[in-house]
């Protein structure tokens, strides 16, 4: 059966497609069988990361009935697969957010991960999202207002009654003023699966429209995405070789 998980914040621009697309690349790597949908229905975004936005067929066609969704799962070089939401408006017509689950069926069959990259806010997109997963992951900045929305995430959550498997930190510097590991586990309660530096290689891939773990595989950065997928497979963590004394142990540390 196919493990659905959805990566959800609360707050908006914390890294949650960005998240989604590289882990979703580091399972791949592992030889998972990865789908990615994009949850966000009226701002599509996994198109626009990956720079593919004039999709002949997208989940629009598919919450409208007219094609299964196994017509709109495009293959990416990662070997990850990719349902993009369509970008244009005039397609919205008729979509209840609340087809989803139903929509996700066909791909359900098949032992893998369906990732679903939820939407900002915890308005009717990003719940209907969590609804459907078996469980979700919540992706947080080490900073309050981006914590306080994760707690909410979280709340919601548990009224909604899926599990929530832990919290990614993205974004961090480890400098003064962001929170630190202990402060937002103390706030969040739940497991951090990892934590993903401010990285200016996952910019630049954004605006090249390339996936960060598929162009740069032996970055620190994605071994922290290995880090966060063995931590979800619970399985060994596949230290990178070469690395030696002081760095070796920062490193290995998050
Ligand atoms: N680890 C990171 N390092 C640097 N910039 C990042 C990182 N993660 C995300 N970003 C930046 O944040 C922006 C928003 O990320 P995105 O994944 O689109 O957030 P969300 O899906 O939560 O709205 C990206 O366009 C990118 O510029
Ligand atoms: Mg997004």
């Amino acid at each position: 059966m196919t493990t659905v998980v959805s990566i959800v914040s609360g707050k908006g621009g914390v890294g949650k497609t960005t998240t989604t697309l590289n882990l979703a690349a580091a399972l791949a790597e592992r030889d998972h069988y990865v789908t990615v949908v994009d949850g966000n229905l009226t701002t599509p975004n996994i198109s626009l990361h990956l720079g593919i936005p004039l999709f002949p067929t997208t989940l629009h066609d598919v919450l409208q009935g007219k094609i299964d969704i196994t017509k709109a799962v495009y293959i990416h070089e990662s070997g990850v697969r990719v349902v993009p939401a369509s970008l244009s408006v005039e397609n919205l017509k008729g979509i209840k957010a609340s087809d989803l689950q139903r929509a996700l069926d066909p791909l359900v069959e098949r032992k893998g991960w369906i990732l679903l990259d939820g939407a900002a806010g915890l308005g009717k997109e990003a719940r209907t999202v969590m609804r459907v997963s078996d469980t979700s992951i919540i992706v947080t900045n080490p900073e309050i207002p981006a914590v306080t929305d994760a707690l909410k995430a979280i709340k919601v959550a548990n009224q909604i009654g899926t599990p929530v498997a832990g919290v990614i930190i993205n974004r961090w510097t480890g400098k003064k003023h962001q929170m630190t590991l202990n402060n937002i586990f103390e706030m969040l309660e739940k497991p951090i699966l990892g934590v993903v530096p401010e990285d200016q290689k996952i910019q630049e891939c954004i605006s090249q429209k390339k996936m960060f773990f598929h162009t740069h595989p032996q970055s620190r950065t994605a071994y922290r995405y290995r880090y966060i997928v063995s931590n979800i497979l619970g399985q060994p963590y596949p230290r990178p070789t070469g690395l030696t004394g002081a760095f070796k142990r920062t490193f290995l540390n998050y």
